[in-house]
C-alpha cells in the first residue's frame, strides 16, 4: 500500500426497485488517504468498481446539499466527511440514503415530502404595507434586522435534518426542522407582513410535534441549529396566542410544575394539559408508567435545594425570550 493511504472497508446500500426484491449491501475495499470525503470514494467506486452506483452530487465543496445521506447512522453531507475519523471510530464506513424519505435507487431519495412541506409554508415575503416594496422589490434591512435571522441564511436544504428527524418519522404532519427553520426567517424578516398567520397556520400540531432531542441541529452540516429555531417560534406562539394546544399547554405547565417542588407532578401535568374527557384517553398511558415507576406520587415532596431551582428561574426570568 502506498504511504500516506488507509484501508477502507465500505458498505454501500443498494436498492433497484425496478429489479430487486429487498435493498443488499455491497462491500468494496479500497485505499484512500484519510482525509479523502465519502463523496470521493463513492465516486472511485462507481469509477473503478460499478457504474451502476446512483448518488446525488453536485459542488462537492458543501454548497448545493445534494450529497446528503447517512454515513455510519449519521445524517450529513458525504462531500464534507473525511473518510479517516469513521474509520478510527467505526473500523468502517456504512452509507445508507436518508431516512424518512422513500428511496428512488441505492443513494438516492424522493424529497417531495420535504419540499411539499416547506412549500405549504409560503416560504416568500408576504406583503407588509408599512414596510412596501419599493418598484416591486423588497426594501433593504438594517444591519441590526439582518441579525434577527441568525443562522437560518446559511441554510442549504441538503435535508440532513429531516432524515435526522424522529418526529417526522413519527408524524407524517410535522413540517420538518428545515421546514421550522425557514419559516422562523419569515417570521422575524420585518418586511413580511404575515407573521401573525405564519404563526397561527403552523400551531395546531405542526410546531407541537418536535420532541426537542436536538439531533436536527446535530446533523445540520451548516450549523443552522434548526431546534434553537423551533423552541423561538414555540415561545412566539405562546406570547401571541397563549397556551392554547396541547403541546403549548403541556410546555407552560412542565415549566411551572417544576419551579413549585424542583420535581415533576406527573398527574398535575397531565390535569394541566388536556380537559377531563381527553384525560381519559390518557389513562392506558398513565396505567403503564404507573407500573415502571410505582413510586410516581399524586404529591411528590419538594426536592432539597428547591431556592437554587427558583433562582434559576428568576435568571430565566430576567433572559430575552428569544435566548432562554
Ligand atoms: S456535493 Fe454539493 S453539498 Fe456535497
Amino acid at each position: 500500500m502506498e504511504a500516506g493511504l488507509v484501508k477502507a472497508p465500505i458498505e454501500v446500500y443498494r436498492f433497484d426497485p425496478t429489479h430487486d426484491r429487498a435493498p443488499r449491501y455491497d462491500r468494496f475495499e479500497l485505499e484512500l488517504a484519510p482525509h479523502t470525503p465519502v463523496l470521493t470514494a463513492l465516486l472511485k467506486i462507481r469509477a473503478d468498481s460499478d457504474p451502476s452506483l446512483t448518488m446525488r452530487y453536485s459542488c462537492r465543496s458543501s454548497i448545493c446539499g445534494s450529497c446528503a445521506m447517512v454515513i455510519n447512522s449519521k445524517s450529513r453531507l458525504a462531500c464534507q466527511t473525511p473518510i479517516g475519523p469513521e474509520l478510527e471510530r467505526h473500523g468502517r464506513i456504512v452509507i445508507d440514503p436518508m431516512r424518512n424519505m422513500p428511496v428512488l435507487r441505492d443513494l438516492v431519495v424522493e424529497m417531495g415530502g420535504f419540499w411539499g412541506n416547506y412549500r405549504k409554508l409560503e416560504p416568500h415575503l408576504i406583503d407588509n404595507p408599512e414596510r412596501p416594496m419599493p418598484e416591486g422589490r423588497p426594501s433593504s434591512m438594517s444591519p441590526e434586522e439582518v441579525e434577527r435571522f441568525k443562522e437560518t441564511p446559511r441554510c442549504i436544504a441538503c435535508g440532513a435534518c429531516y432524515s435526522a428527524c424522529p418526529a417526522v418519522e413519527h408524524d407524517a404532519a410535522f413540517p420538518g426542522p428545515m421546514s421550522l427553520a425557514k419559516l422562523y426567517r419569515f417570521v422575524v424578516d420585518p418586511r413580511d407582513g404575515g407573521q401573525r398567520e405564519r404563526l397561527l397556520k403552523i400551531q395546531p400540531g405542526g410546531l407541537w410535534l418536535c420532541l426537542r432531542c436536538h439531533l436536527c441541529t446535530e446533523a445540520c452540516p451548516k450549523d443552522v441549529r434548526p431546534s434553537e429555531r423551533i423552541r423561538d417560534l414555540k415561545e412566539m406562539a405562546i406570547a401571541l396566542q397563549g397556551a392554547t394546544e396541547h403541546g403549548s399547554k403541556h410546555a407552560v405547565a412542565f415549566k411551572e410544575n417544576i419551579r413549585e417542588r424542583g420535581v415533576l407532578n406527573e398527574f398535575k401535568l397531565v390535569r394541566q394539559t388536556y380537559n377531563p374527557i381527553e384525560m381519559l384517553g390518557q389513562v392506558p398511558q398513565g396505567l403503564k408508567i404507573r407500573r415502571k415507576k410505582p413510586e410516581i406520587t399524586q404529591t411528590p415532596k419538594p426536592i432539597e435545594g428547591l431556592a437554587e431551582v427558583e433562582k434559576l428561574y428568576e435568571i430565566l426570568d430576567d433572559e430575552p425570550e428569544a435566548t432562554k
